[in-house]
Formats: C-alpha cells, sequence, structure tokens
C-alpha cells in the first residue's frame, strides 16, 4: 500500500473546510493512517518547502504556511499518490478540473486549501518530517 501526506492549508482550516476535505478522502476509498493538527514555525515550514527555495514565491508561500494552524494527514490505499493530487486538482484553481477540492474551494494560486505530496520519495521525507512511527497506526 502507498502512503502520502496531506496537508489542510491555514485558508482550509480557518474557512472550515476540514471535514469537507475529510469527507472527500472518506468518499474516495483513501484511509486517513495519521492526523493531528499543528501550527509550523518559520523555520519548520521553510524546512518543508526546501525543494522551493530558490523561486521567487517562496517567501509568501511559507508566511502563508505559517499563518495559522493547519491539519496534516497520513493517507494510504492503493496508487493514492496519484489519486489523492487528482482529488486536489491543479496547483492553480482556475486550470483544476470541476469538482477537484482546488477548483471548488481554492480562492488563488497560493491559498489552494491542501497540499499532496508529489512522488514515493517526497511522500516519504514529508510524512517522516511531522510523524513518527508511533503515530501511525495500520
Ligand atoms: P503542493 O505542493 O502544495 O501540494 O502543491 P503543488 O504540488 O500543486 O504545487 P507546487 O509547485 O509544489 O507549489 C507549492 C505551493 O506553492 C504555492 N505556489 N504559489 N505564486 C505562485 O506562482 C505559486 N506557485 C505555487 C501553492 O500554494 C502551491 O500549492
Ligand atoms: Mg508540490
Amino acid at each position: 500500500m502507498e502512503k502520502t501526506l496531506s496537508i489542510i492549508k491555514p485558508d482550509g482550516v480557518s474557512r472550515g473546510l476540514i471535514g469537507e476535505v475529510i469527507k472527500r478522502l472518506e468518499k474516495n476509498d483513501i484511509t486517513i493512517t495519521g492526523m493531528k493538527m499543528l501550527h509550523m514555525t518559520r523555520t519548520q515550514a521553510e524546512g518543508f518547502y526546501a525543494v522551493h527555495k530558490e523561486r521567487p514565491f517562496f517567501k509568501s508561500l511559507t508566511d502563508f504556511m505559517i499563518s495559522g494552524p493547519i491539519v496534516v494527514m497520513v493517507l494510504e490505499g492503493e496508487n493514492v499518490i496519484a489519486r489523492y493530487r487528482k482529488l486536489m486538482g491543479a496547483t492553480n484553481y482556475k486550470e483544476a478540473e470541476e469538482g477537484t477540492i482546488r477548483r471548488d474551494f481554492a480562492t488563488d494560486i497560493e491559498k489552494n486549501v491542501v497540499h499532496g505530496s508529489d512522488s514515493p520519495e517526497s511522500a516519504a521525507f514529508e510524512i517522516s518530517y511531522f510523524f513518527n512511527s508511533f503515530e501511525i497506526v495500520n
């Protein structure tokens, strides 16, 4: 079974979309095997998004990600990395398919409600960034 990391970003939490996101996971046969709420420090957000540190949007992205609490989840299922990214929709909500989380709820290319790992390597890094083995059920 594949694993991936999901984040409900500060805009999703503050707008009351935690239940909506979780409902879509459950409806689509994606199992949650780890879950917690936390408020990242700047150092934690910069470490999480280290792959983007040369991008022009890095400062704005990390400012946004520490602007409020987030919900981090470990998701499990067959082909879950790709299946969850399909449920999220494209980074730019204007290009996201109908019925995706970002198309339905994002307000901005940055404030796009959710995050999902993009490869098995990034999933392994991102899950271990937030969870130890005792915090993931199986
Ligand atoms: P994510 O990592 O959050 O799941 O999103 P993603 O793979 O679809 O997008 P990625 O290219 O990894 O970008 C990470 C996050 O940075 C913000 N972003 N802003 N202003 C911009 O042009 C821009 N581009 C990306 C978004 O919050 C994006 O999800
Ligand atoms: Mg990404």
